[in-house]
């Protein structure tokens, strides 16, 4: 979690800081101080070797902006661009506006803001520097599930925006947005949404929009996350990243509206409630795979996601960051929704790219569910204090 941006006891809903007292450098010209409810004034840290955003307790509001970059973006603009989102981001975090904010206020609640870059292989191309490009970082192999439309697909940049409240995610979007207009188009944006803070208990695995526990069989923050996310060791470009695959992934909600509960458990191997494994009682016991049931079959079916996603090798896992997305039903009042699927991994080729390929050759879940969109990006080092996101690929 988060530490709080100007102190004070956190206490549920009450104002427990003012942004403003000691800072009248960032209060908009003539503005009050500004009461912090708790969620509000929560900050994650910017700064650091890795970025923010990855191994973060997921917040509740997501925003993925991906760009094209316009032509005539090389090398030189991308620093100038990247040097001017990372100032924007280092301020929005930390509860600061961005400088020139037309909207000031709406940037002194950070609610736990982060934004994480991500470079699609196209901007390596840009800057002339496709030897810096993390090998694993090409647009996927195609897979037969997949329908996949431009629409939700490709981007040379990506902001993955996200905080625990909807506001502040608008304004930061439309801030780097603004910026990043003499130098990119906006492609595509998706956003998405988890349980809102305090909804649950902290620890607590969210729900998909098919009703399922999603996020059990995570790796932990510590020893297996460290090492299945972060790259360890290379040179400066490389040590400490990851890389990030979005893929966007209808859900059809009617056709899974019809299914008796057995057959929707049956499909993901785990029961409904607790998320437990069909072979035990509570949601982080191990799955049996080989258990058997009076009719000779085994109890998680050979073709439950459960079983085709499985990794036990801890360095193999991914970490699955999604979010629910929720649009306009048709006039008919069909659903249009699904996950943003993000996942974090050290290499894509060598973590996600074998679990992807199980589970379209193969999947009980395939039934219900289409990738609509996907995108690869790379997701440089972090930078300190006067540095900028990007300083070791592009500098
Ligand atoms: C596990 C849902 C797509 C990889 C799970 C679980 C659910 C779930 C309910 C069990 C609880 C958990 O551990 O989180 C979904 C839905 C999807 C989807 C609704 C699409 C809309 C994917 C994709 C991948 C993936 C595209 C990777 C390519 C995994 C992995 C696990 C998992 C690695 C953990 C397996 C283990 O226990 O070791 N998913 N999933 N899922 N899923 Fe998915």
């Amino acid at each position: 979690g988060g530490t709080l941006a100007a102190g004070g006891a956190l206490a549920g809903g009450a104002v427990v800081a003012t942004v403003g007292d000691g800072e009248a450098a960032d209060r908009p010209p003539g503005a009050q101080p500004v009461p912090v409810a708790a969620v509000g004034g929560l900050v994650e840290p910017f700064h650091g070797p890795r970025q923010a955003g990855v191994a973060t307790e997921p917040q509740a509001h997501a925003a993925f902006v991906a760009f094209t970059l316009r032509p005539g973006t090389d090398r030189a603009a991308l620093g100038r661009l990247l040097r001017l989102l990372t100032d924007d981001a280092a301020r929005l975090t930390q509860g600061r506006p961005a400088l020139a904010d037309t909207e000031a206020e709406l940037g002194l609640l950070p609610a736990r803001l982060t934004v994480t870059f991500g470079f699609g292989p196209g901007l390596y191309r840009a800057a002339g520097l496709d030897d810096r490009r993390p090998a694993s970082v090409v647009d996927l192999p195609s897979l037969r599930i997949d329908r996949l439309q431009p629409a939700w697909s490709g981007g040379d940049l990506l902001l993955q925006i996200c905080a625990d409240d909807a506001v502040t995610v608008a304004h930061a979007q439309r801030v780097l947005v603004k910026d990043s207009r003499p130098f990119a188009t906006v492609r595509w944006v998706q956003q998405g949404f988890r349980r809102g803070p305090g909804v649950e208990p902290a620890g607590h695995t969210q729900r998909n929009l098919f009703g399922q526990l999603d996020g059990t069989a995570n790796p932990r923050p510590g020893a297996p996350l460290d090492t299945a996310v972060w790259v360890p060791d290379g040179p400066a470009w490389l040590r400490d990243s990851t890389t990030l695959v979005v893929r966007r992934i209808r859900m059809d909600l009617e056709t899974w509206d019809l299914l008796g509960r057995t057959d929707r458990e049956l499909a993901v191997g785990r029961r409904l409630d607790t998320g437990a494994p069909l072979t035990g009682t509570a949601e982080h016991d191990e799955p049996d795979f080989a258990a058997t049931g009076d009719d000779g079959l085994t109890v998680i079916p050979d073709f439950s996601h459960l079983t085709r996603a499985r990794v036990t090798d801890d360095r193999q896992k991914i970490l699955r960051r999604p979010y629910n997305y929720d649009g306009v039903p048709t006039p008919q009042g069909h659903a249009d929704s699904g996950l943003i699927f993000a996942a974090y991994q050290a290499d894509i080729t060598a973590q996600f790219l074998p679990i992807q390929r199980r589970l379209a050759e193969r999947d009980l879940l395939n039934e219900w569910t289409t990738p609509i969109g996907s995108a690869v990006f790379a997701v440089p080092p972090g930078c300190p204090p006067d540095g900028w996101i990007g300083q070791q690929v592009l500098g």
